[in-house]
């Protein structure tokens, strides 16, 4: 089957033809039909700093995609031949101390389809542990479908405090910031800020919700915008976008007692004014992966009432373009970038 590997560990990615995934006792096979290009593909792609320290080529890349089951290991049960799925990317091992009290999402042993210890989706098919499958409604399309993974991060990091006539400031109007833009706005928030640098990420964070957008490339600030909306400082700060100077933007921004939610990945030397955080009180919550199973059944809820990710996603390819769709997500010309098998 073709496969598009991540051969070498150096800049790039690679179409090969690979064996067909083994299927276990407990595994389903999926032909997988629409795969969705993550910003941790594009690192893997770069091969930086944390990819180096994070994956061990070759492996077949990929995480966010939705497909068909077109056979089942003997000891699956509950996935049956010819239903639609997509998948949770954590591989956990379910008897960690972690995952026994219903915090799989920090297992101490987790694998993660696509990025290391499990081949992915970037391929005609993929196995998953059937634990790991999701089936959703049929009502909820295809292209919604393969982006769960990206959903599921923008779901449990604007989720993680309650936002409901609240003043949030989003930084960073990337793939996950816009999608939290759209469930803030589900979930009833007042205000909803959105900063970046890039003008066509933040007309979709416009298109998502947002009560004003803030481009940093056109000088435009945060104070601003809390002057037009005559808020002496945001309620919940949901940091998406991993860098260092926009972290500090927002802890300079919230009011006192806020809490911030930081799923960005901020460089380890990032320096933060710390009596900010400690004489206003602030409390900031790290973020990783989804809640299993809660923010699925949080993302399922939010589609069927009516949350319309669409906006989102701007490009669809065939998956023998490759190269196209991985050059149009360096240039960050884009949103969700569809690789179609
Ligand atoms: N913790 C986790 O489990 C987890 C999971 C997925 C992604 N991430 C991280 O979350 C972040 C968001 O992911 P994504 O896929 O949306 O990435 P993305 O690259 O699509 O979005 C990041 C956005 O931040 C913007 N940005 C850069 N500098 C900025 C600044 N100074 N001010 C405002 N905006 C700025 C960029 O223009 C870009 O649009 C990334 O750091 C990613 O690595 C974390
Ligand atoms: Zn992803
Ligand atoms: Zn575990």
């Amino acid at each position: 089957m073709k496969a598009l590997v991540k051969r070498y560990p150096e800049r790039g990615i690679w179409m090969e033809d690979v064996q067909m995934p083994e299927v276990g006792v407990n595994d389903v096979l999926i032909k997988v039909k629409k795969a969705a290009i993550c910003g941790t593909d594009l690192h893997m792609y770069k091969w930086d700093e944390w990819s180096q320290t994070h994956c061990t080529p070759p492996y077949t890349m990929g995480h966010e995609f939705v497909g068909t089951v077109v056979e089942t290991g003997a000891g699956v049960r509950n996935v049956h031949v010819g239903e639609r799925v997509t998948a949770e990317g954590h591989i956990v091992c379910g008897h960690c101390r972690n995952c026994r009290r219903g915090m799989g999402h920090v297992c101490e042993h987790s694998l993660s389809v696509g990025i290391f210890g499990k081949d992915g989706a970037f391929a005609e098919y993929v196995t998953i542990p059937e634990s790991n499958i999701v089936k959703l409604k049929d009502s909820i399309p295809d292209d919604f479908a393969a982006i769960m993974d990206p959903f599921g991060n923008a779901t449990h990091t604007a989720l993680a405090f309650p936002v409901l006539g609240e003043d949030v400031l989003i930084t960073g109007a990337g793939l996950i910031g816009t999608m939290a833009t759209g469930i803030c706005r589900f979930a009833g928030a007042k205000n909803i800020v959105v900063t970046d640098l890039n003008p066509l990420r933040l007309d979709i964070a416009k298109r998502m919700g947002a009560t004003l957008t803030v481009d940093g490339s056109r000088g435009e600030t945060v104070e601003d915008a809390m002057k037009q909306l005559n808020i002496k400082g945001f309620d919940v700060g949901l940091e998406m976008s991993g860098a260092p100077a926009a972290f500090n933007d927002m802890v300079q921004h919230m009011y006192k007692g806020a809490n911030i939610a930081q799923l960005g990945i901020l460089p380890s030397d990032t320096k933060v004014n710390w009596s900010d955080v400690i004489f206003n009180a602030l409390t900031i919550k790290g973020i990783t992966g989804r809640r299993m199973w809660e923010t699925w059944y949080q993302m399922e809820q939010m589609l069927l009432g009516g949350l319309d990710l669409s906006p989102v996603i701007t490009h669809r390819f065939p998956f023998e373009q490759y190269q196209e769709a991985f050059d149009l997500m360096e240039s960050g010309q884009c949103g969700k970038v569809l690789l179609e098998w």
